[in-house]
């Protein structure tokens, strides 16, 4: 048995009206494709919240900035059917760029507060091109929930308070980060790295990992976070975007002094030609 595949919006949702009409609940994930271990632990957690799961694989083309990997962003449909249907995936949605931004197409969903810090000053637009993505997704789909991975821990808050915002009826579901044995957060962009790199790819996750466990000891924000940029421009990063302590529900700025509140670390840093993000909870 093979997967099977719709790709136009129509199909999609002839799909999930069958599905509903039988009882069912129905669970999203959003995916731009190129699938490794950490989105098929998203469809597996799908699973445990619905009958049905579908996923989408699209590369969203308006949250890439120009001077970004549009073009050499991986893609593999084959592939990631065959892996969507071993997690229990029950339909993958792939349309092209036409059914998702037919001629004319001319609104766009900017989210304020928590979009504009760290990957919103890094990537300008970028989170103007996912909100609006994956409103259109969440309304084309109508699912009862939809699953996305704590590693774009930004993204996740932003899609939180889209949802809310909006009153978009479904429940959204945050999926903790998979990681590779040395700890590097599994992600598309990783074949991206040279064996070289590879290795000191995981020094992201360490320098977080080093970094929580000062904060839980009561250390202040601003000296964390300037060992941590330290210790990645040491360890061979090219740039390091940020590496900040905030919020973990909106975002906001903690510190200077030690965290009083739940928080969460996160950074982002350029190893090569490769940008790699990671945040964990503190
Ligand atoms: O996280 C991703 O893969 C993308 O940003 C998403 C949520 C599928 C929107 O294009």
């Amino acid at each position: 048995m093979s997967l099977p595949i719709v790709r136009t919006v129509a199909d999609l949702r002839a799909r999930v009206a069958a599905w509903k009409a039988a009882g069912d609940r129905v669970g999203l994930v959003p995916t731009m494709g190129a699938l490794h271990e950490g989105h098929l632990s998203l469809v597996r957690l799908a699973r445990t919240r619905a009958h049905r799961v579908v996923a989408s694989v699209f590369v969203n083309p308006t949250q890439f900035a120009p001077n970004e990997d549009f073009d050499a962003y991986p893609r593999s449909e084959a592939r990631d059917a065959e892996l969507l249907e071993s997690a229990g995936c029950d339909l993958l949605f792939a349309p092209d760029v036409g059914e998702m931004y037919p001629d004319g197409f001319a609104t766009t969903i900017t989210v304020s507060g928590v979009s504009e810090p760290l990957d919103g000053q890094a990537r300008p637009g970028h989170f103007a091109g996912v909100a609006t993505v994956v409103a259109k997704l969440l309304n084309q789909a109508q699912p009862h929930v939809a699953v996305f991975g704590e590693k774009d821990y930004q993204q996740l808050q932003v899609i939180r308070r889209l949802v809310r915002d909006l009153d978009l009826p479904v429940e959204i579901v945050g999926g903790p980060t998979a990681r590779a044995e040395d700890g590097l957060a599994l992600s598309s962009r990783n074949a991206y790295l040279s064996h070289e790199e590879r290795l000191v790819a995981a020094r992201l996750n360490q320098v977080l990992r080093e970094a929580v466990a000062a904060l839980n000891a009561g250390e202040r924000v601003d000296a964390v976070e300037t060992r941590a940029v330290d210790a990645l421009t040491a360890a061979g990063y090219a740039r390091v975007d940020y590496v900040e302590v905030r919020d973990a529900a909106d975002l906001s700025r903690i510190g200077p002094g030690p965290a009083d509140r739940p928080a969460r670390i996160l950074a982002a840093a350029v190893l090569g030609r490769t940008r790699l993000i990671d945040n964990m909870a503190v």
